[in-house]
């Protein structure tokens, strides 16, 4: 048996002792009184119940109290500003303590939400550390995400204050921020008391007097607060996912089981030792921005880059290899798209030759699948490990994936390896019997989950059960397919849902169906995701029109285009929909959108038993063709 084997099987065996001995590695206010606390009701397990702590103190003071204070906590580099900044851990105790009391002075306390809804700039990354210390809990939104989508996690977490900027800036455009503020405030009245707003240039912000509080002058005024000892089983944060259903799912993070599992994480799986200077090309709006550009790598006393910039024309393909060269990165952790973004622009790499990368030792990538091409293109281009690992949300670190820190394991391309240790990684059938070998079924994980997996959904304990643990009784539904081969490997195949991924972000189609069947003109819609080269998928729409409607097809269209996107965000990359005369369904009405994806993507697919009407897929075929997919 090797390392990872005999690690993993001692996680399985002995969770308490294993997390136990991990847990050392926090410094905690109080102990606990129990490791795995699973007293509660049936499949509520709580990590290090009893214990004390506070995430900020582990991630900040600490570390200067340990003698790092001088050394770089985070180094922004912003290659759409022009901007560049590094902040030491004493500068970012000072800013996180002075944020925290800016925070209070404003009515922020222990327990009370805030939503953090900013650019990727050092700000957010204080704003949320500034949460964690006084035990507020923060629920950060992604820039890309509209009023709409903002008024519903407002309207879900009842947040006291909410800390913006005035705006983002993608390439080419500045997102002014106010009136997705407004708008959304506007949408859910009366909850939010306090909006927190940081100047930056490119877009002006009309100060509401009583509500709009200026970061810069509550900065200077405030007093610097110290850390507040919370429960380790209170939440840190909560952070919103696409769910099945329109309505996004309110994933719960606690402060102790997610310290302990993400410093864990830095070393066993990253291989990163403190000190060292740790990127992961995300946003602070994903789960991979708040695990591994500001907890885990802070936790551990490393130093972490926030790059507001995009792989590619900010300003060319070769910015990743400038940042990692620039600051002396030895592990870059992105998602595939960005890889397929760069080579699709420098085929050959040459770029990378312009820059010294003889310290860069290991790339992760996740959020999506990673395509073969992609692996073997970035293992030759850069002659390091590339490790494909697998996650979610719902988990907050890696459930499978090769351990560079325990022992790296062979890689087999479209495979993120196998199991961390804490994971008991099982493929079910319907029936909840496990699969043989090579066989495909539902990735389900034996409960309890280790630490820093969500506990439950805020303020929905029933749809926690209901969406994760009834179908599959004892384990944890991950909603993706797959199968694990002889020798222990997962391979993750597709969502069982009607989740899709573009560019590595997880978006629901169900929402967007939803935003389509509001337009006036339209009957009946369906959204899919369909092949994409370098997004890996993107959404497709199929419009059913009322009878009688006399308007043209490419106004509505249009028309449902920019509904999608001031509704969900531009994020949702939602620009192309044909008008279909009928859905193909089953004799029960079922959409048949699994056919439907396989003729988009041009590929072999067998005539559903159950379809009602066969003609139907012959004319979706021919709508499909006249918007560029389905090549005969
Ligand atoms: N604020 C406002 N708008 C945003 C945004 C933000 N923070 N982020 C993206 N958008 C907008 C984009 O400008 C784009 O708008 P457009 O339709 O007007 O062009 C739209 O949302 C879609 O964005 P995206 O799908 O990201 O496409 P892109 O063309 O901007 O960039 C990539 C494509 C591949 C370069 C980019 O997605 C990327 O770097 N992805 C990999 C890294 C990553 O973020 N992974 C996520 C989890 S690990
Ligand atoms: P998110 O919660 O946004 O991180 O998205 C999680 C989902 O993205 C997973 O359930 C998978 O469907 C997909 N995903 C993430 N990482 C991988 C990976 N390495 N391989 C395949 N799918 C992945």
């Amino acid at each position: 048996m090797g390392l990872m084997d005999e690690l993993h099987e001692r996680s399985l065996r002995d969770p308490e002792g294993f997390w136990a001995e991990a847990a050392k590695e926090i410094d905690w206010v109080k102990p606990w009184d129990k490791v795995l606390d699973d007293s509660r009701a049936p499949n509520f397990y709580r990590w290090f119940a009893g214990a004390e702590c506070n995430t900020c103190y582990n991630a900040v003071d600490r570390h200067v109290e340990n003698g790092r204070g001088e050394q770089a906590a985070i180094i922004y580099d912003s290659p759409i500003t022009g901007k560049k900044r590094t902040l030491t851990y004493a500068e970012l105790q000072d800013k996180v303590a002075r944020c925290a009391g800016m925070l209070r002075a404003n009515g922020v306390g222990k327990g009370d939400r805030v939503i953090i809804y900013m650019p990727m700039v050092p700000q957010a990354a204080v704003a949320m550390l500034a949460c964690a210390r006084l035990g507020a809990v923060h629920s950060v939104v992604f820039g890309g995400f509209a009023a709409n989508e903002l008024a519903t996690r407002v309207k879900d977490c009842s947040p006291k204050a909410i800390i913006t900027a005035t705006c983002g800036i993608e390439p080419g455009r500045i997102v002014a921020y106010q009136p997705m503020i407004d708008g959304a405030l506007d949408l859910a009245p009366g909850i939010v008391q306090k909006v927190i707003v940081l100047k930056r240039e490119g877009a002006d912000w009309d100060m509401r007097p009583g509500r709009d509080v200026d970061w810069k002058e509550g900065m200077e005024a405030a007093a610097p607060a110290e850390c507040v000892p919370v429960a380790a089983t209170d939440p840190l944060y909560i952070l919103y996912t696409s769910g099945t259903t329109g309505e996004p799912k309110g994933v719960v993070r606690d402060n102790g089981g997610h310290m302990v599992a993400l410093k864990w994480s830095m070393k066993n799986i990253y291989n990163i030792d403190p000190g060292e200077v740790f990127w992961a090309a995300s946003d602070v709006g994903w789960v991979v921005g708040h695990s591994y550009i500001i907890y885990a790598p802070l936790l551990h006393g490393a130093t972490t880059i926030m790059f507001e910039g995009k792989p590619v024309g900010t300003p060319d393909a070769g910015v990743f290899w400038r940042v990692i060269a620039e600051h002396k990165v030895v592990t870059l952790f992105t998602a595939p798209t960005a890889f397929r973004a760069i080579k699709k622009e420098d085929p050959n790499g040459s770029l990378i030759g312009d820059y010294d990368m003889s310290h860069f030792r290991a790339l992760f990538l996740a959020g999506e699948r990673c395509d073969p091409d992609t692996l073997h293109w970035s293992e030759e281009k850069l002659s390091v490990p590339v490790v494909d690992h697998w996650w979610q949300t719902e988990t907050g670190w890696p459930i499978v994936a090769n351990c560079l820190g325990i022992e790296q394991l062979p890689i087999k391309a479209g495979s993120p390896t196998k199991p961390v240790p804490g994971y008991d990684v099982q493929i079910l059938d319907e029936g909840c019997h496990e699969m043989p070998r090579g066989e495909m079924g539902a990735i389900s994980i034996k409960l309890p989950l280790p630490p820093s997996c969500l506990p439950t959904l805020w303020n929905a304990d029933k749809r926690w059960v209901d969406s994760y643990l009834v179908d599959y009784p004892g384990y944890y539904k991950t909603g993706d397919a797959g199968y694990m081969d002889e020798d222990g490997y997962l391979f993750v195949m597709s969502r069982t849902d009607d989740i899709i991924n573009v560019a590595g972000h997880r978006l629901s189609t169900g929402a967007m169906e939803e935003i389509l069947a509001s337009h006036p003109d339209v009957a009946e819609c369906a959204v899919i995701g369909v092949a994409d080269p370098l997004k890996g998928q993107l959404p497709l729409g199929f419009l059913v029109l009322k009878a009688g409607v006399d308007r043209s097809d490419d106004e509505i269209v249009k028309e449902a285009v920019r509904m999608v996107r001031e509704k969900i965000g531009p994020v949702a990359a939602f620009k192309t929909a044909a008008v279909v005369k009928r859905l193909p369904k089953t004799r029960s009405g079922k959409i048949l959108r699994a056919t439907m994806v396989k003729i988009a993507d041009s590929e072999e697919y067998k005539m559903p038993a159950t379809i009602d009407d066969p003609a139907i897929l012959d004319e979706i075929e021919e709508s499909l063709h006249e918007v560029g997919y389905a090549s005969k």
